[in-house]
């Protein structure tokens, strides 16, 4: 039997994540996907192992897939929604962590509202997963997102990705950028100068404020929503005015004569940076992202849980 098991205890963010690691991810996730499939959708990788999903941010695909992808692993699963938590009645962040992981609990899956600092992996000894912190980074989002395009091109070095959108604040923009340049692929971004970070580029990526030449361009485009929650002020003048310069309508594609593939983390806005007629045509892999995003989180938690084994084969 062949064991291989990730270098990383957590999973916190994919900046500085080892390549070797997202490789296995991946690989493993192809694996859970043809689970999927089975008329019985669950195996017993994960039984004994108890996972809380720890969620302080709104979230419908992230919080479900995470559940779904730790029931279809036979662990036990809890979960925790700020909103309906003592939290109300003002109790801080580190007591209800604290609190809720005194139970027992071996694995902790967490959206925040802020960045999720090393210094949470201190003072519990739990395995974190981030799903999700602030504008900050979002790396299971990302690994779906590699899976998505690995399962449509085959590969991943040498593809070249289009970013659209509100890239200032979007964590699932920043964990792309290091996961996809990790695995050799080329990534540009496109949005308002307003909405794209002044440092950017020292990331490794090209900046076009040019939608047509990043169509052009792209072999796939991932299409971000304006993230007008994380604003202080309104960023852009009118929602018409950002479709006209930023929105992947199906007018604009069709000038281009080429197959793009088009992506969305969602939520989406209709209309707003995507029309439907672009989200529901077959160039879209919205919906596969959704799905390999449970495929994405059974293998992560498998992996951070002991690891991969021929075994499964
Ligand atoms: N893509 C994503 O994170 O969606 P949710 O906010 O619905 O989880």
């Amino acid at each position: 039997m062949i064991i291989k098991t990730l270098k990383q205890k957590h999973l916190l963010f994919l900046k500085g994540y080892p390549k070797k690691d997202i490789e296995l991810i991946l690989d493993t996730a192809f694996k859970f996907l043809e689970v999927l499939d089975r008329p019985i959708k669950k195996v017993p990788s994960l039984k004994g192992v108890t996972i809380v999903n720890l969620f302080f941010e709104n979230s419908t695909r992230t919080r479900i897939s995470f559940e779904l992808a730790q029931k279809r692993l036979s662990a036990d699963t809890v979960n925790f929604s700020a909103s309906s938590s003592s939290l109300k009645k003002g109790e801080s962040f580190k007591d209800t962590v604290q609190n809720i992981m005194s139970m027992k609990i071996m694995m902790r899956c967490m959206r925040t509202p802020h960045l999720i600092s090393k210094a949470l992996t201190e003072f519990i000894d739990a395995v974190v997963v981030n799903a999700g912190d602030g504008a900050h980074e979002h790396p299971t989002q990302a690994i779906l997102d590699m899976m998505s395009l690995k399962e449509k091109f085959g590969y991943l070095r040498g593809l070249k990705i289009g970013i659209v959108g509100d890239i200032l604040h979007s964590r699932v923009a920043r964990s792309n950028i290091y996961g996809l340049l990790n695995m050799g692929a080329e990534v540009k971004v496109c949005g308002p100068p307003n909405l794209i970070p002044i440092n950017i580029k020292d990331l490794g990526v090209d900046v076009t404020f040019d939608l047509d030449e990043l169509i052009e361009w792209a072999d796939a485009l991932n299409i971000l929503r304006i993230q007008k929650e994380r604003m202080g002020q309104p960023l852009i003048p009118s929602t018409r005015e950002y479709r006209l310069s930023f929105g992947i309508t199906f007018e604009r594609l069709k000038n281009h004569k080429k197959e793009i593939i088009i992506m969305h983390p969602g939520p989406m806005n209709r209309g707003v940076e995507i029309d439907s007629k672009v989200a529901d045509s077959d160039q879209a892999i919205i919906l596969d992202q959704v799905l390999n995003g449970v495929a994405s989180r059974m293998s992560i938690l498998y992996c951070l849980c002991g690891g991969y084994s021929d075994e499964m084969e």
